[in-house]
């Protein structure tokens, strides 16, 4: 069974009616592009064939509650109370972070009844949170009033479920995740620019398949790590714009900021052991802006062999220069590169656990799925780019 139908049985189940309507969204795999969203930077993630649905129906009271067969505990709550200061705990309050959203912005949320289904591993560096925020706001969108989904409300939508995981939930993640599951495309990989939040899709020529391999170490942005590189990046920015003002963000930096910036530091007193880790990071974000606008080229003339050079490349900054690869993930890049039609492999998404991305030529992709799964214990699947969120069934 499908999310949405396994949504729709699970919520017959729960309420004793058929839901009104229910609402479907992707995970996503980024093929290149990591940590530069929120420097206002380029990222190339597509849509995943792994889906969240929500099925939903009215409820009285203004009350909304959700139920789902992942997790134990129902929520629920009145979007009109709910406060970022002390937010819902557990899987709970992404479902109150997109509703405090809404309601903040002037939505009257109904009540609903919801019941949530997924096929995303939580925790794998897929992009749960986002396609489940994505699905919830679709969902009490679509019941608040009538929302033709274009590619304006889509993205409006990307922007309060962001708003929710940053200000609710306390999750200073970027704009890439909910992009990608709002505006995906089928077939294809989404450039997308985080500063214009332009969306331009590169269609994946047939010869080359995604793979991704679960590590099996969970990972969670709201642990040390994760604010912790983003604040080095904007202390890079700082640094920079005292010498370069007109650097808005790391995005505007170029391969000759790094020695100003080095200059900066030192005039300001920084200890070596800093400098070297602010200049480390801030030279991943501008070579990785880079490799992602020459991997969009390569993938878009069907050049598997640099697309996959690029990925290797990334992966190797974000280890040695951004600090956010694990011994785990290292093994598992090296091993899918030694088996032969594996062009790239990296870590994808924030790092510190999760998954790993490969690109494999199709002609020898079930071999590669088969050695890689016997290589892991959380195993290894083929991803199809799929389409973006929507409303897949109502009534
Ligand atoms: C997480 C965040 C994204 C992005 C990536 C790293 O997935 O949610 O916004 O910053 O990490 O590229």
């Amino acid at each position: 069974m499908t999310p949405a139908e396994r949504a729709v049985a699970g919520f017959l189940e729960t309420y004793g009616t058929a839901p009104c309507i229910t609402a479907v969204a992707p995970g996503r795999v980024n093929l290149i592009g990591e940590h530069t969203d929120y420097q206002g930077g380029l990222v190339l993630p597509v849509a995943a064939d792994l889906r969240t649905a929500v099925a939903a129906g009215p409820a009285g009271g203004g009350i909304v509650k959700a139920c789902s067969g992942l997790f134990p505990d129902p929520v629920s709550f009145d979007p009109g109370s709910l406060s970022p200061g002390n937010p819902i705990e557990g899987w709970g309050r992404y479902v109150a972070g997109i509703a405090w959203a809404l309601y903040s912005s002037g939505m009257a949320v109904p009540g609903a009844d919801i019941y949530i289904e997924s096929d995303i591993p939580p925790g794998s560096g897929l992009s749960s949170s986002a396609a489940l925020e994505v699905a919830v706001g679709m969902a009490l969108s679509a019941m608040a009033g009538s929302v033709s989904w274009d590619e304006s409300s889509l993205r409006s939508l990307a922007g309060f479920c962001q708003l929710g995981e940053n200000e609710y939930c306390g999750v200073p993640c970027g704009s890439m995740d909910h992009l990608a599951a709002c505006l995906g495309v089928s077939g294809s990989a989404l450039l997308l620019d985080c500063r214009t939040l332009e969306a331009s899709p590169v269609p994946i020529p047939g010869d080359l398949s995604i793979v991704v391999c679960d590590s099996g170490e969970r990972h969670d942005l709201s642990t040390a790590g994760y604010p912790g590189r983003q604040a080095e990046a904007a202390a890079a920015l700082a640094s920079l714009g005292t010498r370069r003002p007109e650097v808005q963000s790391l995005r505007d930096a170029v391969p000759e900021d790094l020695v100003i910036l080095e200059e900066a530091l030192a005039a300001a007193g920084a200890p070596a052991s800093e400098a070297v880790r602010l200049v480390g990071r801030a030279r991943h974000i501008i070579e990785e802006n880079r490799r992602v606008r020459l991997a969009a080229e390569a993938l878009g003339r069907g050049d598997g062999a640099s697309m996959g050079r690029l990925m290797r490349e990334s992966h190797d900054s974000l280890r040695d220069l951004y600090g956010v690869s694990t011994p785990g993930l290292d093994a598992l890049v090296e091993a899918a590169m030694a088996l032969p039609g594996c062009f790239g492999a990296r870590l994808t998404g924030g790092g510190f656990g999760g998954s790993v991305v490969c690109l494999v030529e199709t002609g020898g992709v079930e071999g590669f799925l088969a050695a890689m799964s016997a290589f892991l214990p959380g195993g290894a699947r083929l991803v199809r780019p799929s389409g973006g969120a929507a409303i897949e069934r109502i009534g």
